[in-house]
């Protein structure tokens, strides 16, 4: 990337913006807002408020364009093997009709099973040994608990089925205190992965069993690629419901793992789910690149972290029930885009995935916002609002929406000198105080911020704004040249854990070794949690 001609010029705009303020900009072209807002339907995508303008982005287009980006698009949506060093298509969006399936793999059949399923649960034709199901455990991690379990929280009021549990950490306390209060014979388990030897999850799913006692035969079910694997845990094939290589682990809400959250707002909502995150995928497939929703935010994105080189992004939806959206977008982005080499295997030229993370508003400008606002770095915002409550008071949604909207402002223009010199003369401040308090008091600002504002926040509006990410981190990785597929880099600490197991569980002698297995740092630490433990 670096070395491209198109590269060339997207730096050679930001030496251009660099030193204009946002405040300049927006001064300057009164047009700036309109040029810079892009809309699906309702979606709209504000970008006024970044630091660059249409001939910056102009040259980030063309950077997608040299890329290859939309070949790769269109390799993902054929079902070639993109996801190479695994060999494996990568075709959720089939899932969803927004690609084709591979021949016989019967995704809509799977779908139709795994919603009547769903549904009989709902209505009390599957039922526990006490009668009609009260609740649903939902055990796994990473990609087979974020999605739902997010999505859960953010469909809460459609939630008109038994109440959804989501557990995942292999800290027993998780596992403990969701089971707590729950009747083991009117709870149904429900054991999501994609491998089904996943150590947490296994782990849970075990003492999830025990918990039900003799009613584990009828209330558990499970979701994974691995039918030997459920068959051999004693859940039976009736309730087992799969799915396929080619969906990634963190691409899988739109499967059966999202069989829980199906059971709580039922067949129809999670179709109108799927059908929000098909409307993303066909316009990802055919808007032009300049007007392509995705493509526009991962664009900014590159801007921010490789023109601008601001490494973190902070991700703050003004929605409470958008609270682990920041979560699901961490695994989503960072698992992602994390990468060091290219798919050749060559080192990156050039920083690759920023870190994600965020909180909901209004309670982040409580905590961390000072930092955004007068801090020494620069940190990116994503917003993300609808305009409209759901089961909400109006009057709530009013002060979170001007809540929202002030935090752009006060990012993107921040307060002069000059304006608090003003203000506090005319409070009747006297002249040293203001002098002394005028550093303290004024905002840099320039800081940017990008808004994603929707209607209102439903099965179909979620969908596709998860799909916007997911499309928004496979043309970043698409320009960076990574493999966005797959997750090697969390495997040692896999391998590790393993071989650490023994001496904190059964308290045999760790054998200290000059690889990094079990160095002299961990072996003091293994002492020191025994002699805590006494
Ligand atoms: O953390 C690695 C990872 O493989 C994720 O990619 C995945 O979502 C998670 O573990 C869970 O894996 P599984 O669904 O196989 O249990």
């Amino acid at each position: 990337m670096t070395t491209s001609e198109a590269w060339q010029a997207v730096r050679a705009e930001a030496a251009r913006l660099e030193p204009r303020s946002l405040r300049a900009l927006f001064a300057e072209d009164p047009s700036r807002t309109a040029a810079l807002t892009v809309a699906l339907d309702d979606l709209t995508l504000d970008l006024s408020k970044e630091k660059l303008d249409a001939a910056a982005l102009r040259a980030l287009v063309d950077l997608a364009e040299a890329a290859g980006v939309a070949s790769r698009r269109d390799a993902m949506v054929a079902g070639r093997p993109i996801n190479e060093t695994e060999g494996r298509a990568v075709l959720h969006m089939a899932l969803r009709g927004g690609a084709e399936a591979p021949a016989g793999a019967g995704v809509e059949a799977t779908l139709a099973r795994f919603l009547e399923f769903a549904e009989a649960v709902r209505s009390g034709a599957v039922a526990g040994r006490g009668g009609a199901i009260a609740d649903v455990v939902n055990i796994g991690i990473g990609g087979s608990d974020l999605g739902p379990a997010m999505a859960a929280r953010a469909l809460r009021p459609d939630n008109d089925g038994p109440r959804l549990h989501f557990v995942s950490n292999v800290d027993g306390a998780h596992l403990a205190d969701s089971l707590a209060g729950l009747d083991p014979e009117r709870t149904l388990v429900v054991v999501c992965s994609k491998t089904f030897t996943t150590l947490e999850t296994m782990a849970n799913a075990k003492l999830a069993r025990d918990w039900l006692g003799e009613a584990a035969a009828g209330q558990m079910a499970a979701v994974s690629t691995n039918l030997e694997g459920c068959a051999e845990f004693g859940i039976p094939e009736e309730r087992v419901f799969g799915f396929w290589d080619w969906v990634g682990g963190r691409y899988s809400v739109w499967s059966a793992i999202g069989l829980s959250l199906a059971i709580g707002i039922g067949a129809a909502r999670f179709r109108a789910f799927l059908a929000g995150a098909a409307a993303m995928d066909r316009h990802f497939r055919e808007a032009p690149l300049e007007r392509n929703l995705p493509v526009l935010l991962a664009l900014v994105g590159i801007w921010r972290r490789n023109a601008m080189g601001w490494p973190t992004v902070a991700l703050i939806p003004y929605d409470q029930r958008l609270e682990r959206f920041p979560a699901y977008v961490q695994q989503l982005d960072m698992e992602s885009n994390g990468k060091r080499v290219r798919l050749d295997g060559s080192p990156v030229g050039e920083a690759t995935g920023p870190v994600i993370w965020g909180e909901p508003g209004t309670n982040a400008q409580h905590s961390f916002f000072q930092l955004l606002h007068q801090g020494s770095d620069v940190v990116p915002v994503d917003f993300v609002a609808a305009a409209r409550p759901r089961a909400a008071d109006p009057e709530h949604h009013a002060l979170l929406l001007a809540n929202c909207l002030a935090q752009g402002q006060a990012l993107a223009f921040g307060r002069t000198a000059e304006e608090v010199e003003a203000e506090m003369a005319a409070a009747g401040k006297p002249t040293e105080e203001i002098a002394r308090l005028v550093p303290h008091r004024s905002f840099p600002g320039d800081r940017p911020s990008t808004t994603i504002l929707f209607r209102e926040l439903d099965a179909f509006s979620l969908g596709r704004l998860i799909a916007l990410f997911e499309h928004k981190v496979f043309v970043q990785g698409a320009i960076w040249g990574v493999n966005s597929f797959d997750q090697w880099g969390v495997e040692l600490g896999k391998a590790l854990a393993g071989r650490l197991i023994p001496a904190l569980r059964d308290g045999t002698e760790p054998e200290a070794g000059t690889d990094a297995s079990i160095d002299a740092s961990t072996l003091g630490l293994i002492d020191r949690i025994r002699e805590l433990q006494r």
